[in-house]
């Protein structure tokens, strides 16, 4: 008992300092006098990244999301544990998959170089997720930046507010909105699984043991039947492909496009997470919508939910700090 009501209490709690920030000053071109190249830093070093090893963009996309969802977008995400004892959010199993951390590092210290103790690691991560999602070949929009970075960084903080793969749509809902974030920015921004891999075993239990009876027939009606052998044919059952990497949006995985909204509207999304945006009106005539049309519609609001996004929780002014290594407090 004790415990389920401090599960619920602590992200209301939360909420609450979160909306008591909600009008931190953040500002494009924030860096125009203290390091004027600081944008063009970020990009230099993802565009040749993004030439030579296209794949991380998904990942380095990612970075941004799961820092904002915990603690606000502050970069704690990037702290290292300070002892084993007190495991950070980096360590908490759905962030243990994300790569990119040496890409990261190179732009804060090319930074650095240029202007010392000036640029957040918050705002690398919201620069850097602008600038993958424009160079594959999606929206680019004005980043406003200003962020500090927190001290703080805690494991179990993570495992309670990352949208988990097998949420429902009401999870999902109640998951942004404790963000500050609308029902349209929860349907827009799942447009980002356009880009990148997951791992077999967030769709392994779809495909051979939804319901636990694990027999051949044993798939979630949330997928369409003809796709399941496909998946299968990709990823075996557990243990064996656990981490083998399966592409979100199969055919344009390097691309932001949105075609990741026709292949939910077919019933083809690879998390459940994405098969129960039909699940709702407002999100599924969303879906519905962009999985017919041009994606003019969908660029525009991707941009304006990153930037809704980019907002939680931000630490500025004389808050948090500018670190000078993005794993490691000043
Ligand atoms: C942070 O932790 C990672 C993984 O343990 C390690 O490789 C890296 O060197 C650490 N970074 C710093 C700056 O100590
Ligand atoms: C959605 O998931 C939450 C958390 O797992 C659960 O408590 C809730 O009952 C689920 N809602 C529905 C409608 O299945
Ligand atoms: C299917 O899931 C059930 C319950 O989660 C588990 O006990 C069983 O071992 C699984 N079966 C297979 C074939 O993986």
């Amino acid at each position: 008992m004790a415990r389920q009501c401090c599960t619920i209490v602590f992200p209301a709690a939360l909420v609450l300092l979160l909306l008591g920030s909600a009008d931190a000053q953040l500002e494009v071109g924030f860096y125009r006098k203290s390091c004027p190249n600081a944008e063009a830093i970020v990009r230099a070093e993802i565009s040749r990244v993004m030439t030579v090893a296209p794949t991380l963009g998904g990942p380095l996309l990612r970075f941004f999301f799961h820092d904002c969802f915990v603690r606000g977008c502050d970069a704690s995400i990037l702290l290292n544990a300070t002892d084993s004892s007190n495991p950070a959010e980096k360590d908490a199993i759905p962030n243990s998959f994300l790569r990119g951390y040496k890409v990261i590092d190179t732009i804060k210290a090319n930074l650095e170089k240029a202007c010392p103790s000036t640029v957040s690691c918050a705002d690398v991560l919201a620069l850097i997720a602008r600038d993958v999602v424009s160079l594959a070949k999606g929206p680019y929009w004005e980043v406003p930046t200003g962020r500090r970075d927190g001290r703080v960084s805690i494991m179990s903080e993570a495992l309670n507010m990352l949208p988990g793969f097998t949420a429902n749509i009401s999870s999902l809902k109640s998951q942004f909105a404790a963000q500050g974030l609308s029902v349209k920015d929860l349907v827009v921004l799942s447009g980002a699984h356009t880009l990148g891999n997951a791992h077999c075993f967030t769709v392994t239990n779809r495909i051979y043991n939804f319901s636990g009876r694990g027999d051949n027939t044993d798939t979630d009606p949330a997928l369409d039947k003809r796709y399941v052998p496909k998946l299968r044919g990709k990823c075996s059952p557990l243990p064996a492909d656990a981490i083998k990497l399966i592409e979100m949006d199969p055919g344009s995985f390097l691309s932001f496009d949105n075609s990741y909204f026709t292949l939910v509207s077919k019933r083809r999304g690879l998390f459940e997470s994405d098969a129960v945006l039909l699940d709702d009106s407002e999100t599924r005539a969303y879906v519905l919508r962009q999985a017919n049309a041009p994606p003019t519609e969908f660029f525009e609001d991707f941009g304006v939910s990153m930037v809704n996004m980019g907002n939680i929780g931000v630490l500025t002014g004389s808050q948090g700090e500018i670190r000078k290594q993005c794993a490691l407090r000043n």
